[in-house]
């Protein structure tokens, strides 16, 4: 009876809060007071069941929830010592699709209710489908916790009582990296994914080849990285790849790799001159000759596993199932100067917008044998449409065309990515987050489409931006984006983000991502006064 009183005058006392204005992208549903709890930073972790990678998610969320160090003596009797961790199935892989939502819940026990424990019997609950989930939940948890530099103790927000269930809105969530146009050390694409799990981004699209450069050294065609890449330095080998794969997955980011054909890929002739139509002619790839897809089928059968009987590919570089074979831009303008090529064409009676189709069709017939499915850019739906096969991603990145756009390739029934430039394209300068912010990929879409739409992402091309300002590029109008693909689709309002937004990024420059100021008309301009970081 007593305790059931005391209950009452405490949810009383208890005022909910409108907003909880240090998180990003914003949950689906919060429910939190306006109050802040004292929280132990050696707090008990209780990981059911646990997993090295899940010891991992909460050796980050200390560094991050508990950067100042440890408290200098005793935590406060009060303070919340525990955290339990329950993931539902612990064996789910990092694929499309997986489930990544999560229900977070801080409470204390009431006052004076005895039970176990002691100290007001405070504590953390994590209940997640997947670890993936439990890592998004623990990176909100770390964006409420405060210090108070005067008493040295550490503080949650959102309390007495903080309830989060959460979902992203859509599944694929990506950063594109363009380590063609300019090499990105493995560090640097190291750093990007992990401030990407920091806006819950799972997909880093890996543009890897492109006219510029091939920097990836493979087995099977040594001579790609060898002639390709711009110097003996500016390449990745296959240990790379893995150790970077790994450290993805680790934050629950999946490496989706793009090797963009038949155009953008000049760079190939530089080591295998048969592929390419002329030395001086040489892209798109040479659909004439049969070394072109014996080369692609030997880089398919390392990066993905040589076709096995069942289905089941052996061997691979990449765990991932979506492969990206680009598509996009092709200028057949080389094939029409070639003889040979103009001989196969008439031999077979194709236009070279024919053979272009044909090359786009062979290459996605030699990746799905191999198990991949198949993304690619908006071009080979204007090119293809309904004949591409139904398990085909387009990406949209041309909004404005008029054959294949998001509602063109949603009403044919494909799935779809939008990417849209300039709006979502890092390397339009003059883009601001307001305007990234704004892009809502459902747009004039009815359910039926919207559902089709399986995300998108920001696009870090990288003719302009390398090494030296590729981050301060991203950050933070791709966390713009990152919340447009996370939170539920009325989250739209700009003034409403805004501190939101400027908070985020002072969380980033605290964390040591050089994330550029959010009011910057250009991006990754230099701050123009001396300031806080929300004032920038
Ligand atoms: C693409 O969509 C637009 C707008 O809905 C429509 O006018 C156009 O006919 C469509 N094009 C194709 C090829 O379906
Ligand atoms: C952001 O860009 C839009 C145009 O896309 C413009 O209307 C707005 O004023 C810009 N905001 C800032 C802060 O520069």
């Amino acid at each position: 009876m007593r305790r059931t009183v005391v209950r009452l005058a405490w949810l009383a006392a208890a005022c909910t809060a409108e907003e909880l204005t240090t998180l990003w992208p914003y949950p689906a549903s919060v429910h939190a007071g306006d109050g802040t709890h004292p929280i132990c930073p050696g707090l008990r972790a209780r990981l059911e069941p646990a997993s090295r990678d899940l010891e991992r998610a909460l050796g980050r969320f200390r560094a991050h929830a508990f950067a100042h160090g440890p408290h200098g003596g005793e935590c406060d009797a009060r303070a919340i010592a525990e955290l339990r961790v329950r993931v539902r199935n612990a064996r789910a892989e990092l694929q499309a699709g997986v489930d990544e939502s999560y229900e977070l819940k801080a409470s204390c026990a009431a006052a004076g209710g005895g039970g176990g424990g002691g100290g007001g019997g405070c504590a953390i609950d994590v209940d997640a489908a997947t670890q993936f989930g439990a890592f998004h939940a623990l990176t909100t948890l770390a964006q409420l916790v405060s210090y108070d530099f005067a008493s040295g103790a550490y503080a949650l927000a959102g309390m007495p009582l903080l309830r989060v269930r959460d979902a992203p809105r859509f599944a694929h969530r990506e950063l594109l990296v363009d380590s063609a146009r300019h090499w990105l050390a493995p560090a640097a694409l190291g750093a990007l994914v992990d401030a990407m799990a920091m806006a819950k981004l799972n997909v880093l699209h890996w543009h890897l080849s492109d006219s510029t450069s091939f920097p990836l050294c493979l087995r099977a065609a040594p001579a790609l990285c060898a002639a390709g890449a711009f110097s003996a330095r500016e390449r990745y080998a296959r240990a790379d790849v893995a150790r970077l794969v790994a450290h993805a997955a680790q934050r629950g980011v999946r490496v989706l790799a793009e090797l963009d054909v038949p155009g953008h890929a000049a760079s190939w002739c530089r080591g295998y001159p048969r592929v390419c139509p002329a030395a001086d002619c040489a892209e798109p790839l040479n659909p004439a000759r049969a070394d072109t897809f014996a080369l692609l089928e030997a880089l398919l059968d390392e990066l993905l596993g040589a076709p096995a009987g069942g289905g089941a590919s052996r061997g691979a570089l990449l765990p991932e199932r979506l492969l990206h074979l680009g598509g996009d831009e092709v200028d057949t303008r080389c094939w029409e100067a070639s003889d040979e090529i103009i001989a196969w064409l008439r031999a077979r009676g194709l236009s070279a917008a024919d053979a272009y189709g044909r090359f786009v069709l062979r290459a996605h017939e030699l990746a799905a044998a191999r198990g991949a499915v198949v993304v690619g850019w908006d071009e080979i739906f204007e090119a293809l449409g309904g004949t591409l096969p139904r398990s085909t991603i387009v990406q949209v990145w041309r909004p404005w065309s008029r054959a294949s756009s998001l509602a063109n390739v949603t009403a044919a029934g494909l799935r779809a990515l939008s990417s849209p430039d300039p709006a979502w394209y890092l390397d339009s300068l003059d883009v601001n987050w307001t305007a990234a912010y704004a892009h809502e990929p459902c747009d004039g879409l009815s359910a039926a489409q919207c559902a089709r739409v399986v995300g998108g992402g920001g696009a870090m091309w990288g003719e302009r931006a390398d090494g030296s300002d590729v981050e301060a590029t991203v950050w933070p109008r791709l966390a713009a984006i990152a919340e447009r693909l996370w939170s539920p689709r009325a989250r739209s309002e700009t003034a409403r983000a805004e501190p939101r937004l400027r908070a985020f990024r002072c969380l980033l420059l605290a964390r040591g991502v050089a994330a550029a100021p959010v009011g910057n008309a250009r991006a990754r301009d230099a701050p123009r006064a001396p300031g806080g970081c929300a004032e920038q």
